[in-house]
Order: C-alpha cells, then sequence, then structure tokens
C-alpha cells in the first residue's frame, strides 16, 4: 500500500455543514483530517478548541491531525487529547523547551508533530528528529487557506527527509501544509513529502472523489515521486 496520505484540511470546508463535509471527505478517499487551531496570537486568525475536535471525531473514524497555530501549546496537549486527536503538532518557533513539549504529546499516546514556518530552517528541527512521528514544513506563511505555495521551501523538504533518514526515521512522515494541491503535489513528493494537506484545493473543488483519485493518479503517475518512499 502506498505511503502516500491525502489530508483535507477543515479550514476551507463549509463549517455550516461541517460533519457532512467530514463524512464527503471520508466518503471520497481521503486518510486522515487536518483541522487548524489558531489563537490570533501566533497567527493573525483564529479558529477552532477542542469541542470542535471533539464534534468531528465523533463523525469519523479517519485520523485527526491537529495543527496547533498557538502560543505556548503546551497548555492544550491534554485537552485535545481528551478531544480524541490522533496527533498533535507544535511549531518549533512557539516552543523552547521542544523535546519536553513532544514528549508531553507522545505521553499522551498521541503521534508527535513538529512544524516549520517557510523562514524556519531544517537545522532548528534536527535535534528532534528521533522523537517525533511526523515533520509538517509550512509551504505558505500560516493563517488563511488559500495562499500561494512557496517553493523556495523545496530544498527544507529534501534536507529533512534525508536528515530523517540519517537519524533512523525513515518511517516518520514528512507532511507539508498550504498551497498544495494538483499544481503542486508531484514536486513537493519528488522532494521527499508522503502527507498532502490540502485545504483550497480540496474543498473547493467541484467533486472530492475526483479530486483524491486525480492527486493518486499523479502520484503514481510521477516516476521520481518520492523514490524509496512507497510500500
Ligand atoms: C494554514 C493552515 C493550512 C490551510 C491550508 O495556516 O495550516 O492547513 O488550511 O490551506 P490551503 O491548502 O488552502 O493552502
Ligand atoms: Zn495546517
Amino acid at each position: 500500500m502506498s505511503r502516500f496520505r491525502i489530508a483535507p484540511s477543515i479550514l476551507s470546508a463549509d463549517f455550516g455543514r461541517l460533519a457532512e463535509e467530514v463524512r464527503a471527505a471520508e466518503r471520497a478517499g481521503a486518510d486522515w483530517i487536518h483541522l487548524d487551531v489558531m489563537d490570533g496570537h501566533f497567527v493573525p486568525n483564529l479558529t477552532i478548541g477542542p469541542d470542535v475536535v471533539s464534534a468531528v471525531s465523533r463523525v469519523t473514524s479517519l485520523p485527526l491531525d491537529v495543527h496547533l497555530m498557538v502560543e505556548n501549546p503546551e497548555r492544550f496537549v491534554e485537552p485535545f487529547a481528551d478531544a480524541g486527536a490522533t496527533a498533535l503538532g507544535v511549531h518549533v518557533e512557539t516552543c523552547p523547551h521542544l523535546h519536553r513539549t513532544l514528549q508531553q504529546i507522545k505521553d499522551r499516546g498521541l503521534r508527535c508533530c513538529v512544524v516549520l514556518n517557510p523562514a524556519t530552517p531544517a537545522s532548528a528541527v534536527e535535534p528532534v528528529l528521533p522523537l517525533v512521528d511526523q515533520v509538517l514544513v509550512m509551504t505558505v506563511n500560516p493563517g488563511f487557506g488559500g495562499q500561494s505555495f512557496l517553493p523556495e521551501t523545496l530544498p527544507k523538504l529534501s534536507r529533512i527527509r534525508a536528515d530523517l533518514d540519517a537519524a533512523g526515521r525513515p518511517d516518520a512522515d514528512l507532511v507539508v501544509d498550504g498551497g498544495i494541491g494538483p499544481a503542486t503535489v508531484e514536486q513537493v513528493a519528488r522532494h521527499g513529502a508522503n502527507v498532502f494537506v490540502m485545504g483550497n484545493a480540496f474543498f473547493r473543488a467541484p467533486d472530492y472523489k475526483t479530486l483524491v483519485d486525480q492527486i493518486r493518479q499523479q502520484l503514481e503517475n510521477s516516476p521520481e515521486a518520492a523514490p524509496g518512499h512507497e510500500s
């Protein structure tokens, strides 16, 4: 089975019909549901809290990938774990005690994910690669859906993929988030990404299943995509 994963971001879903949208994403063949938590401080936007994650967990059996764009994220590990998160991602820019925060997430039995902004170098996460289950590279500056992909993040993807291999973590997921869709998925896969968060590209698509099938076909047909990362 392919290790490629498609993770629709509900930030671009119709919040008035959230349960229906999540069920439709699952029916269309999505692998994970990505949920963006923003605090109006670390990023200039406000979104959802644990109650919405809990509501989503009641309507899907897909893994819930929770992306914390908040200051002091360690305060929210417990509430999001209780709400049914499968994975919790924290930004390296918000964690002065990064090992401790990631360990806190692991100790709660969740997959732990470290996240980097576009301007943060790969070296910032190198010390924690042996610990993490996922690395999420922001391919736009976080805060909003529908922004344009930043191609200058591509070399960082290759570097982190190589660093994960060197750290003995070839199994860890390399996630990309921001401006990902049919126009960008092949190039990020070629640079080692294997999980594709999609907000606008997914929820603005006229038919979710057609979009999922198209993306999978692109990944299969792209001979250079993530060599060695299919299993
Ligand atoms: C942005 C969020 C993303 C967002 C991506 O800060 O982290 O998950 O939903 O949206 P698109 O795919 O539209 O760029
Ligand atoms: Zn996100």
